[in-house]
């Protein structure tokens, strides 16, 4: 096996963990950093908390609304798929499971941190620059008045039986390289998703996306050099003068006004997550799924539709942690493509000689871990660059061991500060990576909730 570097194709809270083959520190980190989601504790101060968790709820609060504001209205869209897909509201933010995860762990109390806690985060940001201002940035520990999980039921999901129904069929694809020990098995179904579906999706996320992109995105690298790379491609004088002394305090992203002029010179995808409950496209979705395979809804994340535009793909990767003993990982991959592509975009398994070519409504499921719930590695594969046309794929991973705060929304965190509607991109990992834009932002771009993980 090559070594390689590999990450997720998105960053779900248990399982930020990026494994890097490569750099066993990193990997250490990173796993670290996975485990330490249940683990940490409190580094940051309580008192500061209760006035961020509020405004936290109040953009969160606002986002929901633009969000669904922005998913809702597609005038063109036909009534009955407008009404399958986007017809719900969201969930009242009050009545909401927020997760007990990570930084959103209830603190035992609002005491402020002993000494020696203070010193950690103090010298985290003492590997800041000294450009960054005043005002040490807080990431906060949000403190939950009740955080209850209704109804959360231990599940494990070892296995995928797919069923066919009625002329609906599934197809094992056939491993064509070879290699002595594979668990991974593949299978296809076409038109798993109508056309209507398909194009219901595809023009949610788009109105979502222009809602989103009023200002243009955030960007935000996975570190300096990283950073360093992607604009050494850009061949303009202005960009060798930006390092990581012009991070927006505490985070590793560039300002909204340097962001702004990056647009266009960096090539992204763009995708649009929701969340089971918040569409009644998501029961229809999972209740199909969990029929055709097996897969139980509770084991399932959130939902995400990604566009690639021409010249861009995805990288190789595995979507479960390489060497990570952490079960609460990937087990199985939904995906459905939502258009045809004129040319590119296939799914390449590349350890078993697999590749699949994008079409309409087709849907491709597959395990990426073996029974016990170890990562396969020979579960490698790319979204290989569109070379004509754009291609638009739904994506659920379902978790081997299911967690409490699977599938729910999480608070955004408040650095750095943006509108509701301000979109993330994130870039990594310069030479096999990619960069990647996003409606809703997680922790991996800020510093502290990073070095706290150390
Ligand atoms: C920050 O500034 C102080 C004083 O100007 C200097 O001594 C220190 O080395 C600087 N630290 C960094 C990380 O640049
Ligand atoms: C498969 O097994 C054979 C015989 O044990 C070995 O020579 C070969 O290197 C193995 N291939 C891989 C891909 O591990
Ligand atoms: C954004 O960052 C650039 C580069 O550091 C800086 O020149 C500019 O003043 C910043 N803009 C704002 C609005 O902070």
């Amino acid at each position: 096996m090559k070594r390689r570097n590999t990450s997720k194709p998105d960053e779900t809270k248990v399982t930020t963990g990026k494994t890097n083959v490569a750099n066993s520190k990193s990997k250490q980190r990173k796993e670290k950093k996975a485990h330490g989601l249940a683990t940490k504790n409190q580094l940051y101060s309580g008192v500061r908390n209760k006035i961020i968790l509020i405004v936290g709820l109040y953009i969160l609060a606002g986002a929901g609304f633009l969000y669904w504001h922005g998913m809702g209205k597609s005038p063109e869209l036909p009534p009955e798929v407008e009404e399958e897909i986007l017809g719900s509201l969201p969930q009242d933010m009050k009545d909401m499971d927020l997760p007990n995860v990570g930084p959103f762990r209830k603190k035992a109390s609002n005491t402020l941190l002993p000494d020696n806690k203070v010193k950690q985060t103090e010298s985290s940001k003492g590997k800041k620059s000294n450009k960054t201002g005043n005002h040490a940035p807080v990431v906060p520990e949000t403190t939950l008045e009740e955080t209850k999980f209704p109804n959360f039921e231990q599940k494990i999901q070892n296995e995928l039986k797919v069923k066919n129904i009625g002329d609906k069929t599934w197809t094992e694809v056939k491993i064509r390289k070879n290699v002595n020990n594979t668990n991974v098995r593949i299978y296809t179904m076409d038109d798993f998703l109508s056309s209507r579906e398909c194009e219901g999706l595809m023009k949610a996320h788009d109105n979502h996306m222009k809602q989103h992109d009023d200002q243009g995105p955030i960007i935000c690298f996975s570190d300096e050099t990283t950073m360093g790379k992607y604009l050494e491609q850009i061949k303009e004088k202005w960009t060798k003068r930006i390092s990581s002394q012009d991070w927006t305090q505490g985070t590793r992203c560039l300002n909204a006004s340097v962001s702004a002029q990056l647009n266009g010179k960096l090539r992204w995808s763009h995708s649009t997550s929701f969340y089971p409950g918040e569409s009644p496209f998501s029961t229809t979705f999972e209740t199909r799924v969990a029929e055709q395979t097996g897969l139980n809804a509770n084991n399932g994340g959130k939902f995400q539709i990604t566009c690639y535009p021409e010249g861009v793909g995805y990288k190789l990767h595995t979507d479960c942690t390489e060497g990570n003993t952490d079960k609460r990982d990937r087990f199985a991959t939904i995906l459905v493509y939502l258009n045809d592509v004129i040319e590119g975009g296939q799914t390449q398994f590349t350890e078993l000689g697999v590749s699949i070519t994008p079409k309409k409504g087709k849907a491709l499921v597959w395990t990426n871990m073996d029974s016990e719930g170890h990562c396969d590695v020979t579960s490698y594969h790319q979204a290989s660059p569109v070379i004509k046309g754009r291609k638009c794929i739904l994506q659920r991973w379902y978790y081997y061991e299911n967690f409490p705060a699977l599938g729910k929304r999480y608070p955004s965190p408040p650095l750095p500060v943006r509108s509701p509607t301000t979109p993330r991109v994130a870039c990594d990992e310069f030479t096999s990576g990619s960069c990647r834009w996003y409606d809703e932002w997680n922790y991996d771009h800020l510093i502290d909730y990073d070095a706290r993980s150390l």
